[in-house]
């Protein structure tokens, strides 16, 4: 597998009457072709700037991409993208599905013909019958009801002349989906694509999503705050806290042997079957750090409950562990306490 798209070392700020909000810290992470990762973490910590950067959606000002970043698609940097370039990238490249489809979605605008005006302006030919043909606008709608019938739209045809208000939250967000998949985009970025959703719905969704990356070998980007909802959709997890990448890995890694009491956290923090109620999910203590003045050594220090001195003095540098497994905690250090601590802490890799 070769890599679609490398971020590398990315910083956003974002300018406020109240200062600079550190949004993205200094963020380095890369998808394969094909292949699905999660970015996940708690809300504010930087994972929506993070996919608004890497579809080129950062409005300056207010905000700033810090020199330095790099987001390289296919090589490209698309930071140094022209409209041209970057038009072709967002849409025909690339797509993104947000959380609130009714917020995403052109009130004005039948859901057909949103499908059709993307295809227009990304798509010159369309295969018919195993041929590639010049797109027009009627084989674009067929191309539109085919879309919503692959995403599970009943009464396509019908559906298709209806507006986003006449459709309900589950089927919009299918809607958004079939947009998003409708230029066969090579990265598809899920930002929260099911959070507003209950939770049946949230599962068919979700296999939609990892259904069609498999067919149409898509790249995707799937961020929640919910590693529950990541395990049957990623091989590769980040874990993303106060604008830094605290810990990365495979889901196996990430799941049975969690490096960074913030992931551990975390997955204290997942709904399991054996627990009666929401009520006994353990919740993780105290709020993240203001990112107008982020504390200068380990982002999490301000809520770790192993936190020691150096902690709050320097951050720490990522341990390997191997098969690609990091997490940047001073308790792999060797010189720091064994016991009393979340995890074995052994370095497998220098
Ligand atoms: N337009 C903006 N102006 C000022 N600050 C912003 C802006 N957009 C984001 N931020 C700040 O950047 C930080 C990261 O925001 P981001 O939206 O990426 O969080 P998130 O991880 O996606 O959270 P959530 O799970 O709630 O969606 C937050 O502190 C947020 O307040
Ligand atoms: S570096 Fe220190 S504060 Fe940060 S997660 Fe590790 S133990 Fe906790
Ligand atoms: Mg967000």
């Amino acid at each position: 597998m070769s890599k679609l798209l490398e971020v590398k070392n990315l910083r956003v700020s974002y300018h406020t009457y109240a200062g600079e909000v550190q949004s993205v810290r200094g963020v380095t992470f890369d998808v394969e072709e094909g292949e699905a990762i999660a970015i996940v973490g708690e809300s504010g910590c930087g994972k929506s700037v993070t996919a608004k950067s890497i579809m080129g959606l950062i409005k300056t000002p207010p905000g700033e991409i810090k020199a330095g970043s790099e987001i390289l698609y296919r090589g490209e940097n698309i930071l140094n993208y022209d409209k041209k370039q970057m038009s072709h990238y967002r849409g025909g490249e690339s797509a993104i599905i947000f959380q609130d489809a009714l917020a995403a979605l052109n009130p004005t605008m039948t859901v057909g013909k949103q499908i059709v005006e993307n295809l227009m302006m990304h798509r010159k030919t369309i295969m018919v019958d195993g041929k590639e043909v010049k797109l027009t606008k009627r084989l674009a709608m067929q191309e539109a009801v085919k879309m919503l019938k692959m995403v599970g739209i009943p009464n396509a045809e019908q559906r298709a002349k209806q507006y986003p208000h006449e459709y309900s939250g589950g089927m919009r967000q299918r809607a958004m989906i079939a947009i998003a998949f409708a230029c066969q985009p090579k990265l598809l970025i899920a930002d929260e694509p099911t959070t507003a959703l209950d939770v049946t719905i949230q599962a068919q969704i979700m296999d939609l999503i990892k259904d069609l990356q498999k067919q149409l070998n898509t790249s995707v980007i799937l961020i929640t705050h919910d590693l529950g909802v990541v395990a049957n959709v990623a091989k590769r997890i980040v874990v993303m806290y106060s604008g830094n990448i605290v810990e990365r890995g495979n889901a196996r890694d990430i799941f049975y042997h969690p490096k960074h009491p913030y992931t551990c956290a975390l997955l204290e923090a997942v709904p399991r079957l054996d627990l009666k109620n929401k009520q006994e999910l353990a919740s993780i203590e105290g709020t993240p750090p203001d990112l107008l003045a982020p504390p200068k050594g380990c982002p999490f220090s301000t809520r770790c409950k192993y936190c020691m001195e150096i902690c709050c003095e320097q951050a720490p540098a990522a341990t390997d562990f191997g098969d690609g497994h990091e997490a940047a905690c001073w308790l792999h250090h060797p010189l720091a306490p064994k016991d009393d601590v979340p995890f074995k802490t052994e370095v497998r890799h220098e």
